[in-house]
């Protein structure tokens, strides 16, 4: 079976670990849950038959919609035609600064939101998906000469996976998401991660604080009640490591190469906890 893989690059990407989550992985299971899916490593990696995916990211989200959908699927890689055709600085800042004025860009067609929020990830510096405190992208211009948009099949190849499978998207709360996840579902968070330098109740640019990791803890915990099959990965910090203290931490050292400062690049300590082991982490 052809698989398909992340069609945005997203912080916080699997690619690099993807083995590892796969050891991890349980090896049956029902539905897959992933309620962050960002650019979906995992989900492409496993195309489970059957699954529910989620971001809070509506931008995002639409991206997975408008690839499900047929009809939209072939306006949307129309417009990224356009977009290849006409890629330029001036053309980039213009695509880009279509969300300045939010009236008009809600009347925006969905496949060509879509399309846009495809092209500026492949465009811009670094590959990353960052707005401002008014919702607006802002990420500068990446100085390529050409931008690919498809990669290959990639894009074709999802459509298909997203149609033939039982693929449900929504774009809500992770709590929300989870809701319906029963005994021998496989969910694997992957959140905004928790930092050793933040405090209690700082700020954090992702709105993802202290509270938020407890409130996942206790989701985490609920769901192994229920019989679940639960993953989730991020730093090894010590509030994690107290919170996840009744389950199996793996540690792992992970590569991150998304960050836009290069003198934060470099090899960081993660974690990968289960509530369960699997045959091929016993051996
Ligand atoms: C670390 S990224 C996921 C990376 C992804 N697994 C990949 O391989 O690309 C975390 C994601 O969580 C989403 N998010 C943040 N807060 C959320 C919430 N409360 N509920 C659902 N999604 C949320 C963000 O939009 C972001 O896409």
């Amino acid at each position: 079976m052809l698989r398909g893989k992340p069609f945005v690059k997203w912080a916080g990407g699997k690619r690099q670990i993807i083995d590892k989550l796969k050891k991890y992985a349980p090896d049956d299971f029902n539905t897959y849950f992933e309620p962050f899916v960002g650019g979906g490593a995992l989900l492409f990696e496993l195309s489970p038959k059957n699954a529910v995916i989620n971001d809070y990211n509506k931008e995002l989200m639409n991206v997975y919609e408008c690839i499900k959908d047929a009809d939209k699927f072939d306006k949307m890689c129309s417009e990224l035609n356009k977009h290849e055709a006409n890629h330029s600085e001036e053309y980039y800042y213009q695509i880009r600064n279509l969300d300045r004025d939010k009236k008009k860009f809600n009347r925006i067609a969905d496949y060509k939101r879509a399309a846009r929020t495809i092209y500026l990830n492949k465009a811009c510096f670094n590959g990353l998906y960052r707005v401002n405190s008014k919702n607006e992208f802002n990420v500068p211009f990446g100085k390529k000469l050409k931008v690919n948009t498809y990669e290959g099949q990639n894009l074709g190849i999802i459509c298909g996976y997203l149609n033939y499978n039982n693929i449900e998207l929504l774009s809500v709360d992770f709590e929300e998401a989870v809701k319906n996840a029963k005994k021998g579902d496989f969910i694997y968070f992957d959140p905004p991660y928790d930092s050793e330098t933040s405090t209690f109740n700082s700020y954090t640019e992702d709105g993802f604080g202290k509270e938020e990791q407890k409130r996942l803890a206790e989701v985490f915990k609920d769901l192994d009640k229920r019989g679940c099959y639960v993953m989730l990965s991020n730093h090894n910090t010590s509030l994690i490591n107290d919170l996840y203290k009744d389950f199996n931490i793996h540690v792992i050292e992970a590569k991150r190469n998304i960050n836009s400062n290069g003198k934060k690049r470099g090899k960081v300590e993660e974690v990968i906890i289960t509530n369960f082991e699997n045959k091929r982490t016993l051996d």
